[in-house]
């Protein structure tokens, strides 16, 4: 038995929702607050398993974790005990990775499993470890487990061969007590990086040029405890955006930095979608009418990799073909085959789709093979004829925040069940 979403598909949504705290901000926000040595404030955590699975690491680690109303949680490291993270925890998500820069940073030794997360084809994590050992650390890989040491750590320049959003920030963790300075060029420049640096800051980090391609942290002897509000979930925003393009009459989505989500808010204006941007909130009016477009996946600001799933539903309903070209993760484009399953018309290509439209859509057994596979799926469920039903919906529950709750509250039928 598992439990499994379904959605009868075909009503019109209208209504306004609340975009939450950033999920791939906040999964390394929780890991760097134990760098501080008094308790951290964070508010406008979203309630997510892959929150709940680093609460359990910190648990482990003796970190008190307490949680205040919905949103709230003071992480305080004042009784840490950096015990090696081999339980299964570890492995449930991709982020637990920022404990090896926190921990590292913070004592010059770490013991951990492999981090797990989204299957997205081969995700290394060899720059990660290249930084680590620029900064004076010798790494050993057994048993599944990473050993990291360094018996002092001394800034050094880095340059990523890749701008990775994970190495990035690992890399400033690790950094933020070394002696001397570090540079990391070549860094990633998402939002969630200069989320993460402000935070540093604020505990007594000196991080400077988060937010552009070069990255400096001069090392810090002592930080703190301190108050941090996250940024919104450009990702959230940007499936909602989707959704509302895709069925709804008229959607109010506040809580969103516009700047975060320009790339999709000009591909849907391309596509025929009407929207007014406002200072913090986007409302999306009815299209008359989507056509095709072409969209390449690329680090920030290009468009993001996360909303490629997403929005290859919508365009199941543009005329014509549309094209997605994917840079980032090449094997991302499981959705496709789930898609096809419901009455889509995509053909893979390397590394791309061609998805013919428009095609009606009919509700059948998918499968949310991944986080962003499984929001496709719901904005595919929401339009077809029929009920949908998402297996593996612990993959949408890992990273989007009472997802069918805000889906009710815009006139959506969503419901749970348990299944074969
Ligand atoms: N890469 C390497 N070596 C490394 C690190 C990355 O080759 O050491 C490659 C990856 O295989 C990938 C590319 O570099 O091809 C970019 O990976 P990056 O490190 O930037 O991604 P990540 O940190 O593992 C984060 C998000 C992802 C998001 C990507 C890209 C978190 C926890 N995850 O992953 O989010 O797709 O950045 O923006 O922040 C999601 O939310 O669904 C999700 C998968």
């Amino acid at each position: 038995m598992q439990e499994v979403m379904k959605i009868e598909g075909g009503h019109e949504l209208e209504g306004e929702i609340t975009i939450s705290g950033a999920k791939n901000a906040t999964v390394a926000l929780i890991p760097a607050a134990v760098l501080a040595n008094g308790p951290v404030t964070i508010v406008g955590i979203p309630q997510i398993a892959d929150v709940a699975n680093l609460s359990k690491i910190l648990q482990m680690l003796n970190v008190e974790v307490t949680e205040i109303g919905q949103d709230h949680l003071i992480i305080d490291p004042t009784n840490m005990k950096n015990v090696d993270l081999t339980s299964d925890a570890v492995t449930k998500l991709r982020a637990s990775y920022y404990f090896m820069g926190a921990l590292l940073g913070k004592y010059g030794h770490v013991k951990m499993k492999m981090p797990g997360g989204c299957y997205l084809g081969p995700r290394p994590i060899d720059l990660h470890i290249k930084g680590f050992e620029a900064l004076g650390a010798k790494v050993k890989f057994e048993k599944a487990c990473y050993s990291i040491d360094a018996e002092k750590l001394i800034g050094a320049k880095i340059f990523l061969d890749i701008a990775s959003v994970g190495a990035t920030i690992n890399i400033m963790m690790a950094a933020v007590y070394a002696e001397g300075r570090t540079t990391i060029e070549n860094a990633a420049k998402e939002p969630e990086i200069i989320d993460v640096a402000t935070l540093l800051n604020k505990m007594g980090a000196h991080i400077r040029g988060a937010g552009t391609n070069v990255i400096t942290v001069d090392g810090a002897s002592n930080l703190t405890g301190c108050f941090h509000e996250i940024i919104p979930d450009r990702i959230e925003a940007g499936t909602f955006l989707i959704i509302a393009a895709a069925c709804a009459k008229r959607m109010v989505i506040n809580n969103v930095i516009p700047q975060h989500v320009e790339a999709l808010t000009s591909k849907l204006q391309e596509m025929g979608v009407k929207m007014e941007i406002d200072v913090d909130k986007i409302i999306v009016e009815k299209a008359d009418h989507l056509t095709a477009a072409d969209v390449t996946t690329r680090t920030y600001p290009g468009f993001a990799t996360d909303l490629q799933q997403p929005l290859t539903s919508l365009m199941t309903q543009a005329e014509g073909q549309s094209k997605v070209v994917e840079t980032i993760y090449s094997e991302r484009f499981k959705h496709c085959t789930e898609l096809n399953k419901m009455g889509a018309n995509i053909e893979l290509i390397n590394s791309g789709a061609l998805i013919n439209g428009p095609t009606p859509l009919y509700g059948c057994t998918v499968q949310a093979t991944d986080l962003r596979c499984g929001a496709a799926m719901i904005i595919a469920g929401l339009i077809a004829d029929g009920v949908t039903e998402i297996q593996n919906v612990y993959h949408i529950d890992r990273g989007y925040c009472e997802i069918d709750k805000k889906l009710e509250a815009l006139g959506a039928k969503v419901w749970r069940e348990m299944a074969e």
